[in-house]
């Protein structure tokens, strides 16, 4: 038996595995149920009394020393998968860390908002479900007068005269602002607002406006024109050219609609502008003296102007974006080559 401790404690000596398998092997070899020092331990039972006080003592020492090597390797094995030892291939690629983006819209809304914050407007918003009053009639929209067809509103509740909509515009929140404050105004409100509309390339059912409403007394159309001009200067660069045509709004007398020089070809002529050179970007026009009263305003006191613009079609004159419903289905491969400014 002497022998056979010796032999193995050479071995025992001598071992040094090269990875967790070849320690469990080692473990199950010599300290498992079925293992040498158990065996062993067995056999010890059947020598004389006087060899078992000198075998006892080695025996006792050749299981420590299995059970040290054991735990020496075992210990060595997990600091190393701990500190990213050999099971970790680090040839392995990283794994990315994609940073978001504004959405497109986004970017153009502030870029809007920020032209009109230097010329001292502020930003006003309010519901997006509204009421006749606010979203129609007290901008002027008799009631049954086909005004109001042109613009195809989605209806939540009918009820003669008091009928809840998605608002069509949002020119309702120049009409909550007017009725709960004073004049000077000086404000920009951008939302989302929604029309009845089949959804394709160049309609959505909803899409986003930024309007502006400047009331303060002796406002007129010239301001008007100036706070355009400049707006558009500041947005598509110095030597834009702007035109403005005779319009109709039932909350606006006069009203206009503004082109600009085309931002694709210069005006030379392109699909975008459909050959003409110009591309119509906004309404605007007086604020009628009936919607200033309507909000309980002086008319003789005061004047005013309004415009409303689509920020689709603001982005798509910067983008040449072809597809309206783009800006809705949340592609990422669409929305990620927005980088422009991540704040
Ligand atoms: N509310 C109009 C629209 O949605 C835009 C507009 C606003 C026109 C203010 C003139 C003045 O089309």
């Amino acid at each position: 038996m002497q022998d056979q401790i010796n032999q193995y404690t050479l071995e025992i000596d001598e071992f040094a595995p090269a990875n967790p398998a070849q320690l469990e092997e080692f473990r199950i070899k010599y300290l498992g149920t079925k293992g040498i020092v158990k065996d062993l331990f067995e056999q010890f039972k059947a020598v004389s009394p006087e060899e078992k006080r000198v075998l006892g003592k080695v025996l006792n020492q050749f299981k420590q020393l299995a059970e040290a090597k054991f735990n020496e390797y075992k210990e060595a094995f997990e600091s190393e998968s701990h500190s990213g030892g050999t099971d970790m291939d680090l040839t392995l690629p990283g794994e990315g860390y994609t940073v978001g983006s504004r959405h497109p819209l986004s970017l153009v809304r502030n870029e809007i908002i920020d032209i009109f914050k230097r010329l001292g407007f502020v930003v006003a918003e309010g519901p997006e479900i509204e009421d006749d009053w606010h979203n129609f009639s007290a901008l002027n929209f008799p009631a049954e007068h086909p005004a109001r067809d042109m613009q195809d509103t989605f209806f939540i509740k009918k009820d003669d005269g008091n009928d809840i909509a998605l608002r069509t515009h949002t020119s309702s929140v120049q009409v909550r602002m007017m009725e709960n404050g004073k004049p000077p105004f000086r404000a920009i409100m951008p939302g989302r607002v929604y029309r009845n509309e089949a959804i394709s390339a160049r309609a959505h059912c909803f899409f986003h406006q930024v309007e502006g409403l400047y009331i303060d007394e002796n406002v007129s159309f010239s301001d008007l024109k100036q706070t355009l001009y400049h707006f558009v200067q500041e947005l598509y660069g110095e030597g834009t050219k702007v035109r403005f045509r005779p319009s109709y709004f039932p909350f606006t007398e006069p009203s206009a609609e503004m082109d600009i020089s085309c931002t694709i070809c210069k005006g030379s002529g392109c699909n975008m502008c459909k050959y003409t050179g110009w591309v119509e970007i906004l309404g605007c026009g007086m604020v009628d003296p009936n919607v200033l009263e309507n909000c309980g305003i002086d008319s003789k006191k005061y004047t005013g102007f309004a415009f409303g613009m689509g920020i689709e079609r603001i982005a798509n004159l910067k983008w040449v974006i072809r597809d309206l419903r783009l800006f809705s289905e949340n592609d990422t491969r669409f929305l990620k080559q927005f980088k422009t400014e991540i704040i």
